[in-house]
């Protein structure tokens, strides 16, 4: 099960739309490199995906503070728990020598698609300036 990014997952901002979209390929590689379980390959897709998802974590955090998102603590708190689930995912992925793609594949996805759908799109209507209620 690739990832694929629909217009339903948009916040309304082109960079952070951007951003998704570039991160779902490196889910993507990430998967095709758990299939292919060469270790080298599999440590430089985790570390790739790592990186991009903390400066792209980073990126939106700023923004909700510019738009001054009211829940802006509470999103950053899921922005760490979600670094902290691939890096345990994998580092058990390392451990378990009999990997299950399926798993693999069922938890990435739902690990990105769930935060865009459920917290991200939260965002929407502040980043296009429907709503500036906030403090
Ligand atoms: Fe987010």
């Amino acid at each position: 099960m690739t990832v694929e990014w629909r217009g339903e997952m948009s916040v309304g901002n082109e960079v952070i739309d951007d951003d998704h979209k570039h991160l779902i390929d490196l889910i993507n590689e990430y998967e095709s490199a758990i299939a292919r379980k060469n270790p080298v390959i599999l440590e430089d897709a985790v570390n790739g995906l790592l990186d991009y998802a903390k400066s792209h974590f980073e990126r939106e955090e700023n923004l909700m503070t510019a738009v001054h998102y009211p829940q802006r603590n509470l999103h950053r708190d899921h922005h760490r728990d979600l670094l902290r689930r691939v890096q345990d995912f994998h580092k058990g992925l390392c451990e378990d020598h009999q990997i299950d793609i399926e798993d693999a594949s069922r938890f990435l996805h739902d690990w990105f698609v769930q935060h865009v759908l459920n917290e991200d799109l939260k965002l929407r209507p502040y980043l296009t300036g429907e709503r500036h209620d906030a403090k």
